[in-house]
């Protein structure tokens, strides 16, 4: 069913062809929607897009897990994000696929519902990230496997990640640490979390996050830099004697975490396994170890 034809848009009654994106679909009301975030970075090579098969193994499965038909395979979807690439003569960047069910229609109903599929291009500056975060661990849990299929990147989930984030800005930090329902640490609200503590690195089981591609590359990192690596349940009490806690996300990288509410404060450098991963991390998106060239896919 379509909306009567006038509406109300910001202030003013328009035509509903005026917010044909806006209006009543789906994608919007019930955050019936996926995306995902996907970097490209200049090599000695040309530009190359990082881990583009995962992205998609993830996007593909999030799209299926709402019964989205994307209606183009990964490799052409793949040869598509390439060519919009070359298309916008960008070197480096972001890139947004996002699809969402876009009929002006009311109701939950999204059996058969027209799909809209993008693909968004931002520039992105190359340099590393050197920002640091504060975080609060905050009294809103993590969505639980129990009610969600948390391996999906669904725009619905993000309402748990906003209204976390607000509590932590209200109480005055940058972000917030969600735990889980029992109360382990889980993650931040668009991403993982690692502990180092005595050369070792910890971070949350599978279970209860989104398994990001970019806490993936840091556990096979850490590991082929002979750094030990357990997933395990973490108490909020483990992260007292961290040497160093950061963070992990396509978009950030690998951020550096100064402070988590009153378990884990530091005021010194990062010890050098932190620094060891950041800059291998860093050789690895843009080409420099052989070993991972097979997670470059070079625009050519
Ligand atoms: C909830 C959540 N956790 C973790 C991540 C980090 O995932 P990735 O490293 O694949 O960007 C993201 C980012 O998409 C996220 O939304």
């Amino acid at each position: 069913m379509k909306p009567i034809n006038k509406i109300w848009l910001n202030g003013k009654i328009v035509p509903l062809e005026k917010a044909s994106f806006l209006n009543f679909h789906q994608g919007l009301n019930y955050g019936a929607c996926v995306y995902e975030g996907i970097r490209f970075y200049k090599t000695k090579k040309g530009s190359a897009i990082f881990r583009l098969k995962a992205h998609l193994d993830r996007f593909f499965y999030s799209a299926s897990v709402l019964n989205m038909d994307l209606g183009v395979t990964k490799n052409n979807f793949a040869k598509a994000i390439i060519n919009l690439i070359r298309v916008n003569k960008a070197t480096s960047g972001y890139i947004r696929p996002i699809a969402f069910y876009s009929e002006p229609k009311m109701g939950i109903n999204i059996v058969g519902a027209k799909l809209t599929v993008m693909v968004l291009i931002w520039p992105w500056q190359d340099s590393l990230q050197k920002k640091s975060v504060k975080m609060k661990i905050v009294k809103i849990k993590r969505l639980d496997p129990a009610t969600v299929d948390l391996k999906a990147k669904i725009s619905g989930y993000y309402a748990n990640g906003l209204l976390g984030f607000l509590e932590a800005r209200r109480a005055g930090f940058d972000e917030p640490l969600f735990l889980d329902v029992k109360g382990f640490v889980a993650e931040g609200a668009v991403n993982n979390i690692f502990i180092i503590k005595n050369n070792i690195l910890y971070t949350p089981k599978l279970k209860n996050i989104l398994g990001g591609i970019t806490r993936d590359s840091i556990i096979q990192i850490a590991r082929d830099l002979k750094i030990k690596v357990y997933e395990k349940n973490i108490r909020p009490d483990f992260m007292r004697q961290a040497d160093d806690i950061f963070l992990t996300g396509t978009g950030i990288e690998l951020e550096y975490v100064t402070k988590i509410d009153r378990y884990f404060s530091k005021n010194s450098a990062p010890s050098p396994v932190f620094n060891a991963l950041q800059e291998q991390y860093r050789k690895v998106v843009t080409g420099s170890v052989d070993k991972y060239k097979n997670w470059l896919t070079l625009i050519k």
